[in-house]
């Protein structure tokens, strides 16, 4: 059990952080590539939210229209403005704190945010409390279609209770989709006990090969890696405390669907993309070695075919085979390895 958590948390992104540039590493910076739609959304975001925005990296999965979307430790509210965006009035944004200063920004500019979208009543709500005692909250359980966290689990010491809360959230089909930071190995005591690591996203960072068995007993069968960077510690204060530990920052998405295969099998499937998700007209991105070309059919494992055929992601898809014939396992897929030691570069996969 880490020795800090939510006091600590609640200090430095309430009292020790005035903003984004006070921050001593680039954990929390945007990815270069914005997507054209996600940037154009950042415009109608109040520059007071974004001052407070500590985010490592983007969380808008595709095809949002008319979702309701929670977001775990929204901090001042950016993501969930534009995820509003994305989700249109029809939709529903809930973003979760427990941090009063980050809130009151969030709640401050609410009515501003629905006056620039359009919108004709608000449709972002904010909720204080623990993000690893969302039971506590009311939340009725399969009512979400998709949950995100920007650089949040890393600083809760019950990592597992936010996994299996948001497994029980989310609807059949629904997915968790969140950014965080990874470390290379587990965190030394020494490390874990220091705040100013944890509230900048460092001890408490989960080593990798943790988080994918947390992710899977809370029912996340394969987690797929969308992207991943190394972190630069450019700090020399940080750099000699973490010495040889390398920090990255990495995006998942994790559907809930029962009984997804233990690895991927190879079944003869095959999809379409019909390129019809806004933005992505040219291709559909589903993670790091799915990069689906529209109109072009795409030779599927039987757990891909599954996130898509049985997720909001259906109707933009054509499919085809089924699960009759088996031809071993599907080829190309790689180690259990999410990402490797080198900057930015993947050397597999837990997915094929
Ligand atoms: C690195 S910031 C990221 C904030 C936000 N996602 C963003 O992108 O700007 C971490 C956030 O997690 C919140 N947090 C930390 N532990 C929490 C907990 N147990 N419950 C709820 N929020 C928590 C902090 O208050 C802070 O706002």
């Amino acid at each position: 059990m880490d020795a800090i958590g939510l006091d600590n948390s609640r200090d430095y992104y309430g009292k020790v952080l005035g903003g984004s540039a006070d921050l001593r590493t680039d954990a929390c910076t945007m990815p270069g590539a914005v997507p054209a739609l996600v940037r154009a959304a950042l415009v109608n975001v109040h520059d007071a939210v974004k001052a407070r925005y500590y985010g490592c990296g983007l969380v808008v999965p595709q095809a949002l229209a008319g979702t309701r979307i929670l977001d775990l430790g929204c901090g001042s509210g950016q993501d969930c403005y534009v995820l509003a965006q994305f989700a249109g009035p029809r939709g529903q944004i809930v973003g979760v704190d427990a941090t009063r200063e980050q809130l009151a920004v969030a709640r401050d500019y609410a009515d501003w945010h629905r006056d620039r979208f359009g919108f004709p009543a608000a449709t972002v709500t904010f909720i204080e409390g623990d993000v690893s005692r969302l039971d506590a909250l009311g939340l009725a359980n399969e009512s979400f279609d998709v949950i995100v966290s920007n650089c949040v689990i890393n600083l809760i010491p019950d990592k597992a209770a936010v996994f299996a809360a948001a497994h029980r959230l989310l609807k059949q089909g629904g997915e968790l989709y969140f950014s965080d930071i990874y470390a290379d190995r587990r965190m030394p005591a020494a490390l874990r006990a220091n705040p100013m690591l944890h509230g900048e996203c460092l001890s408490g960072a989960l080593y990798w090969g943790d988080f994918l068995t947390l992710a899977k007993s809370a029912g996340f069968g394969e987690p797929r890696l969308v992207s991943d960077r190394r972190l630069g510690i450019i700090d020399p204060e940080i750099a000699e405390l973490v010495g040889p530990v390398a920090f990255y920052s990495a995006t998942y998405r994790l559907f809930k669907l029962d009984g997804l295969a233990a690895a991927c099998e190879d079944y003869g499937q095959a999809v379409r993309y019909l390129g019809t998700i806004p933005g992505a007209t040219h291709n559909f991105v589903l993670d790091k070695h799915h990069d689906i070309d529209a109109g072009r059919l795409f030779p599927v494992c039987g757990n891909t075919y599954r996130m898509l055929q049985e997720s909001r992601l259906a109707p933009h898809f054509e499919f085809f085979g089924d699960t009759s014939r088996h031809y071993g396992i599907f080829k190309g897929c790689g180690t259990d390895l999410p990402f490797s030691h080198e900057e930015g570069a993947a050397v597999g996969s837990s997915c094929c």
